[in-house]
């Protein structure tokens, strides 16, 4: 995550971190914001803000996006952002077996550009060097219909076992197929926009429950998304 963005902490008079917020580019206009962390016994104490406000004047004046927690809300909305969204985290282990994966294969790194295109109009900006990245640690599954992708996903490894996203489709049924081809066993986790009821319930009913929200928020203007395809998992809660 600090590699592929830029970051400013906080320390004490001596030296020791006590609180971080990172951010990362997409193109010339937009960006995203996140690992917003106060040490818990410096929490309340101004240190928050003052990492936002750093961030802020080396961001300037571009699109900025951010996944708040219930914690962060307050301090967000302070400086700005306005809820848009809500991202649902669902994890566990797998116990239903994954759907047809008939329309999916595994991405080529001659299909990298197209998901790269792809990802940009779901996404509304371009984040070559974080999928790049992503190619070379994961294992990235897609949707070819007629010669044209349409959808890809990505799997990791991640804290306690693996984690899937970006997930980006045309339609609810193909992510839920890609999910699929992508899936492992051991744990799971797979952050999703909110809105898209039949992926939650098939997640829930295949052993990744919901366990949380966090509320999407954005500063500015973020970049208008174009094309069929929708981003139905992020990353991660920072990246977007
Ligand atoms: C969220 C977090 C980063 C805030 O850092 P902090 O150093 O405690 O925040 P600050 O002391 O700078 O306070 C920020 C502002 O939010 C306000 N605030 C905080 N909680 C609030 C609440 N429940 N209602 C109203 N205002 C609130 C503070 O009053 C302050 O406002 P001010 O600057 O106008 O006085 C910190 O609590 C944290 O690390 N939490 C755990 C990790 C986390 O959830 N991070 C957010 C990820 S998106």
């Amino acid at each position: 995550m600090r590699q592929l963005g830029d970051g400013v902490a906080a320390t004490t008079e001596a030296g020791v971190l006590i609180g971080t917020a990172l951010w990362w580019e997409f193109g010339s206009t937009a960006s995203s914001l996140g690992m917003v962390l106060v040490r818990a016994d410096w929490q309340g104490r101004g240190v928050g803000r003052a990492l936002m406000q750093a961030g802020l004047r080396h961001i300037g004046p571009r699109g900025l996006m951010l996944n708040a927690t219930d914690a962060g809300l307050a301090l967000y909305r302070k400086l700005g952002f306005r809820p848009v969204g809500v991202v649902a985290q669902h994890q566990g282990v797998l116990r239903a077996p994954p759907p047809s994966r008939a329309e999916t294969r595994r991405a080529q790194p001659a299909d990298h550009a197209a998901l790269i295109a792809l990802d940009a109009q779901a996404f509304g900006a371009p984040r070559a060097s974080a999928l790049a990245q992503l190619f070379r640690d994961g294992v990235c599954h897609l949707v070819e219909k007629a010669g044209q992708i349409t959808g890809f996903a990505i799997r990791r490894r991640f804290g306690l076992g693996q984690a899937v996203g970006p997930v980006v489709a045309a339609n609810e049924r193909d992510a839920i197929s890609l999910i699929g081809a992508c899936l492992a066993t051991g744990f799971l986790r797979i952050d999703i926009a909110d809105e898209w009821a039949e992926l939650a319930g098939w997640l829930n009913g295949a052993g990744l429950s919901r366990v949380g929200t966090v509320t999407t928020m954005i500063r500015g203007d973020w970049p208008a998304r174009g094309g069929a395809a929708h981003r139905f998992a992020l990353v991660n809660q920072g990246i977007g």
